[in-house]
């Protein structure tokens, strides 16, 4: 099945070769966009970027891929647009699907860009949702297969809340592709049932494995790839952060953590990161709970910033590659 016309809405959609191929493409444009070369291929078409959540890394990659291939853009915030307030996921995605030839959404429920996608008639990008980040596993894996080589048999940690879409899509991600996914929490972090089920599904075709561990040392014995994300994500209450801070804690990737993985193991983080306290919410938290930094120690960011930085960097080329491969 060709992947013209596609929505891009969860990795759960799509083949180990078709991830192959957007992530070959990605190699692809990176390469030929460090010679100059760019393929203004797409020239005269348009897309929509609607974003109901804050992004520094998301919008910039969208916005850099479709004006390299010649695409125009519109931002839409939820404040600015009518979407939601006046009118309706179905008629936004009717209109937009008029004059777009495809659209983006970051924002809350997956059913939200489902819906979009059911009536734009164009593709349509997922963003990040509260359930599944895609457009980040391409980078991930992108970043991976630069530092480590192969895919297959690589064992990626995830340490923290397992349930959001980080943790959902990393666990999908690995599934497909033939990897040993670990989750690493106190079990009420870890993926819902049905999830795991159909995780498990694409697992026995993969030869991937999936598992979850409360304690962290034991997870990241022979582990690859070691993966953190914030404790608490866009959207959630205030409230949450005591008992996250609390919960999540002996998760934190330290030093002792990255010494007891493999010893070519790297460092992932989707960022934005609390790894020291010079953001607000890192400085608040830090005033409250007496911490000097939240997921991941300062120490283990900047030893592996140079990775870190690669995967920021790879959100763009393969969102770029998303935008060609699926625009009709
Ligand atoms: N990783 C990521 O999605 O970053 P932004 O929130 O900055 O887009
Ligand atoms: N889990 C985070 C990911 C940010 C890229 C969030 O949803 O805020």
């Amino acid at each position: 099945m060709s992947l013209k016309g596609r929505n891009f809405l969860t990795l759960k959609d799509f083949t180990k070769e078709e991830i192959y191929e957007f992530l070959e493409l990605a190699k692809e444009l990176k390469e030929k966009k460090k010679q100059g070369i760019f393929d203004r291929m797409y020239q005269g078409k348009n897309i929509a970027l609607i974003f109901e959540k804050t992004s520094t890394r998301t919008r910039c990659s969208f916005e850099i891929a479709a004006h390299d291939m010649g695409i125009g853009t519109t931002y839409l915030d939820s404040k600015l647009s009518q979407m939601g307030k006046k009118e309706s996921i179905a008629d936004t995605a009717r209109v937009l699907g008029r004059m777009y030839d495809g659209i983006e959404y970051r924002g809350f429920g997956q059913d939200v860009v489902e819906e979009l996608a059911k009536y734009a008639g164009v593709p349509v990008w997922n963003g990040l949702t509260n359930e599944y980040h895609p457009t980040q596993m391409l980078a991930d894996m992108l970043t991976i297969r630069e530092h480590l080589g192969d895919l297959e048999g690589k064992k990626l940690v995830y340490m923290g809340d397992a349930r959001y879409n980080m943790g959902n899509s990393l666990m999908i991600a690995c599934a497909k592709m033939g990897m040993h996914f670990v989750a690493a929490a106190p079990k009420k972090y870890f993926p819902e049932d049905e999830l795991v089920k159909e995780c498990r599904r694409f697992a026995m075709e993969s030869g991937a494995t999936i598992t979850f561990e409360e304690d962290p040392f034991r997870a990241v014995a022979g582990a690859d790839i070691i993966y953190t994300d914030v404790w608490v994500s866009m959207g959630e209450p205030d409230e949450v952060w005591e008992e996250r801070i609390r919960e999540l804690t002996p998760y934190k990737v330290t030093m002792d953590i990255m010494n007891s993985a493999n010893e070519n193991a790297i460092f992932l983080h989707c960022l934005p990161a609390f790894h020291d306290l010079k953001t607000e919410i890192g400085k608040e938290m830090g005033e409250r709970f007496s911490l000097t930094e939240m997921e991941v120690t300062d120490e283990v960011f900047q030893k592996y910033s140079d990775v870190v930085f690669d995967e920021a960097e790879n959100r763009m080329h393969t969102i770029k590659a998303v935008i060609a491969a699926t625009l009709g």
